[in-house]
């Protein structure tokens, strides 16, 4: 029996990785929220730190989201355990807010 099938039974569920569908199949709805997370709910905001064009944030403690580009993957696992001095906000966020600030900074700042 070959193999092949099994490859490619991989390579399909590889694509259908939810972090890699994360930020493209995300909504306006969802995009809102995130935005609305990014400069209000989440505490301290995200905007106080960093600086993002289209938050119209242009704080500078951490790095520019602008030109970083994170995607959604990297947005979400930093906002979840939080990194370096920036805190983890896995207590005080709602998953679904988490997974809306993450892939509103992926497409904010062009990272896909
Ligand atoms: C108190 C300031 C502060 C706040 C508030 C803050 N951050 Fe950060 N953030 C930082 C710093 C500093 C770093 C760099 C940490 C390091 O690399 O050591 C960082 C890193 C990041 C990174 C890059 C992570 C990586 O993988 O390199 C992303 C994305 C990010 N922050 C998004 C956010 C979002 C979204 C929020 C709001 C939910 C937020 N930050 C709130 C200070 C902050």
């Amino acid at each position: 029996m070959t193999r092949l099938p099994y490859l490619s039974l991989c390579a399909a569920l590889f694509a259908m990785a939810p972090n890699a569908a994360l930020a493209q199949d995300a909504s306006e709805e969802t995009l809102q929220l995130g935005k609305q997370v990014f400069l209000e709910a989440a505490e301290p905001q995200c905007a106080i730190c960093h600086t993002l064009a289209d938050a119209g944030s242009t704080a500078e403690i951490g790095p520019i989201l602008d030109q970083l580009k994170p995607d959604a993957a990297r947005t979400a696992n930093a906002v979840r355990n939080g990194v370096g001095v920036m805190p983890a906000y896995a207590d005080t966020l709602s998953d679904e807010q988490i997974v809306a600030v993450a892939a509103y900074v992926a497409q904010a700042s062009g990272a896909n």
